[in-house]
């Protein structure tokens, strides 16, 4: 692609965090939106009218979209259980894809994702943005010249929790509802969060994906415990959820990782990166991210008497003043515009399609584990292995 022409980008999937997302890519200035996705009148209406495109093509159906709007890339927002198989289509169409976290959601869509990748050549990118946080490209630097000495324990967690997170749809509008019963009166669905969310752990690429860009690793074999199916939280109602659960993981180079997930387990108000939480333990020295608001980065090198406060932040290293002020800390706007940069440059994305199942299926194998009492599974290795038969696992979660 000339660097003077614009990427022109189809955003499927039309709701909170796609017309948030969107918004990044309509003001790169290599990109343009030229199409809008979504099953409901309402939630295109409102994408075309926040983003201020009435001139993009507005299509309720994927595979028209996919016939026939001028575009060279899709940028998947939608119900995450559901996007493996647009992304596959969309890549054999010829279109560049870039899907939200997490990637997939068992170890054959994982395949199907690197397989389709190897086959037509597309560019796939996980959005996944907190791997490229200041904090944790200082902490990759150092590890890389040896100041933390060998990493024998990452930790690091994702717990939050909302009181209103949307669970039911209505079918007729595609208003989403923030209530926990099912809300009488009206034709509702329980939407893709209430189904994923009973096994928080499928959220775990969000804390994998930054620990494993520190470590330059990947999961080996993974276990997982969760509380019941039945949240503490809210005794009275019945929310089908574990409030947490915790994997514990070992990674091909000898580092284990302990990371935890959950949505209805209340918490301590959080910094500037909300509900995550990191922590490095080598053998020269430890990193930490703050717990709370009142909490500081800091940092313990062997031989000091305490920690001591790090001069460190979210924000990504270079970042301007505009891209600063982009959510999660700053660091939305970064996947957005290696994503563009790939296109444009013809080169491999940074979160490459290896990248993203190496954060997605240690989290499909902990949500088993979990359901199985923690047994521990092997996570296969997608760059050197071939698909076996077994791995044709059915999509647990009811779509
Ligand atoms: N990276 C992050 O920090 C972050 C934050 C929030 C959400 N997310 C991810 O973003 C995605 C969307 O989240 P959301 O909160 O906007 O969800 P949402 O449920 O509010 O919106 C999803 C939209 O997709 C539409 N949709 C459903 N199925 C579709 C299909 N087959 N084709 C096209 N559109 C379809 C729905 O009608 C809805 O408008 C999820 O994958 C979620 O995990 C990521």
């Amino acid at each position: 692609m000339t660097p003077q022409k614009k990427v022109r980008l189809a955003l499927a999937g039309c709701g909170r965090r796609g017309i948030c997302v969107a918004g990044l890519f309509r003001n790169h200035p290599q990109c343009e939106i030229t199409a809008l996705m979504d099953p409901f009148e309402s939630a295109t209406s409102l994408a075309a009218t926040q983003l201020d495109i009435p001139e993009a093509r507005v299509y309720r159906n994927f595979e028209l979209m996919l016939k026939d709007a001028p575009v060279d890339a899709i940028f998947l927002a939608c119900d995450p259980t559901q996007q493996v198989g647009l992304a596959c289509a969309a890549m054999k169409a010829g279109k560049h894809v870039c899907t939200e976290v997490p990637a997939a959601f068992t170890i054959a869509e994982c395949w199907d994702l690197v397989e389709t990748v190897k086959k037509t050549g597309c560019k796939y990118q996980l959005l996944e943005q907190l791997r490229y946080c200041g904090f944790i490209e200082t902490w990759m630097q150092m590890n890389e010249r040896g100041e933390l000495g060998h990493i024998c324990l990452a930790q690091g967690e994702y717990v939050h929790f909302e009181m209103a997170w949307k669970l039911w749809m209505d079918k007729d509008t595609g208003e989403m509802i923030g209530e926990i019963p099912k809300p009488s009166g009206r034709r509702v669905e329980p939407t893709w969060r209430r189904r994923i969310l009973a096994d928080p752990i499928y959220y775990l690429p969000h804390t994998l994906s930054p620990i494993l860009r520190v470590l330059d690793d990947r999961v080996v074999r993974v276990s997982c415990m969760g509380t019941r199916k039945h949240s503490y939280t809210h005794p009275d109602v019945k929310l089908p959820w574990s409030d947490i659960q915790y994997a514990l993981m070992h990674t091909a180079k000898d580092t284990v990782v302990l990371a935890g997930a959950g949505f209805s387990l209340p918490h301590v108000p959080r910094g500037e990166l909300g509900a995550h939480w990191y922590d490095f333990r080598g053998t020269r020295g430890s990193v930490e991210s703050p717990r709370s608001k009142a909490d500081t980065y800091r940092a313990w090198r062997r031989g000091m008497d305490a920690f001591e406060t790090s001069n460190v932040s979210s924000i990504p290293i270079g970042a301007t003043e505009e891209e600063q002020k982009t959510g999660h800390g700053g660091t939305d706007f970064k996947p957005v515009d290696t994503f563009i940069r790939a296109i444009v440059d013809d080169t491999v994305p940074p979160m490459d399609v290896y990248r993203s199942v190496e954060t997605a299926a240690p989290a499909i194998l902990a949500a088993e584990s979990a359901n199985q009492g923690g047994a521990l599974l092997e996570v296969p290795n997608f760059r050197t292995e071939k698909r076996r038969s077994k791995s044709k696992a059915k999509i647990r979660i009811p779509r």
